[in-house]
């Protein structure tokens, strides 16, 4: 098991997307007793990605599962209409897309006064500088290493110069706000991302995906992360 405390440097958030839902319950407690320090919950509407997947009631059910952080990464249109139901069903934080909500900062002044953590998620063609005027009001941002719709895909290299770039953004604006990578995130992948400047990490087909299975495969990327 890797150490779980509150000032670990790098922390993994393995994502349920990849997970075996016919056993969701299990496959969440065996990332949690591995050392998971977050669930990540891919939201997905068919609109914003070309994807369905999760809404308010897996997360209602997923609550009483598990004492991690549950992180509602939604991947939606108009993600206004759904703050409240996610709150309510448990939720701990919320992550918008830069891409998908009109009012950005609308959007998390609603997340922060539901008491919930506020990211804002970036894809890899969207420039660094859209953060810029919502940076000092978040905690955490996503930076998307893919295009968000799927698991299982091929990290994208060059949204490695945006995170260094994001990561400076950070340290100057808002030193407290979390960077958080998602999408091609494995033992060969993260040593770049931390030397770019990431600390937290969605991992979904490298943790589920694993051939010899989640436990393993946390244990793979712990390693690979120094931890
Ligand atoms: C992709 C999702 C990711 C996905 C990552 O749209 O946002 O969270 O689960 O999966 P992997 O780690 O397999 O790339
Ligand atoms: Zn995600």
């Amino acid at each position: 098991m890797i150490p779980r405390t509150d000032d670990r440097r790098f922390k993994i958030a393995p994502s349920i997307l990849s997970a075996d839902l016919s056993r969701l319950a299990e496959q969440v407690r065996e990332v949690e007793a591995a050392g998971a320090d977050r669930i990540h919950v891919d939201v997905m509407d068919g609109r914003f990605v070309p994807n369905i997947t999760f809404g308010p009631v897996l997360v209602k059910w997923l609550r009483p599962v598990t004492t991690l952080h549950l992180e509602g990464h939604l991947m939606i249109h108009a993600p206004d209409d759904f703050l409240d139901a996610f709150a309510e069903a448990g939720i701990d934080s919320l992550i918008v897309h830069v891409e998908g909500a009109l009012h950005l900062n609308r959007t998390i002044q609603r997340i922060k006064a539901l008491n919930l953590r506020a990211g804002v998620a970036i894809n890899p063609a969207t420039p660094a500088v859209m953060l810029e005027e919502v940076l000092p009001d978040l905690d955490l941002v996503l930076a998307m290493t893919v295009n968000p719709g799927f698991g299982g895909q091929s990290f994208i290299t060059g949204t490695l110069k945006k995170i260094q770039t994001i990561r400076q953004m950070i340290d100057r604006e808002n030193p407290a706000c979390e960077l958080e990578v998602d999408g091609g995130v494995d033992a060969e992948t993260a040593p770049k991302l931390i030397e770019a400047g990431a600390r937290v990490f969605v991992a979904g087909s490298s943790v589920y995906g694993a051939p010899d299975g989640p436990t393993a495969g946390m244990q793979r990327l712990a390693r690979a992360m120094g931890l």
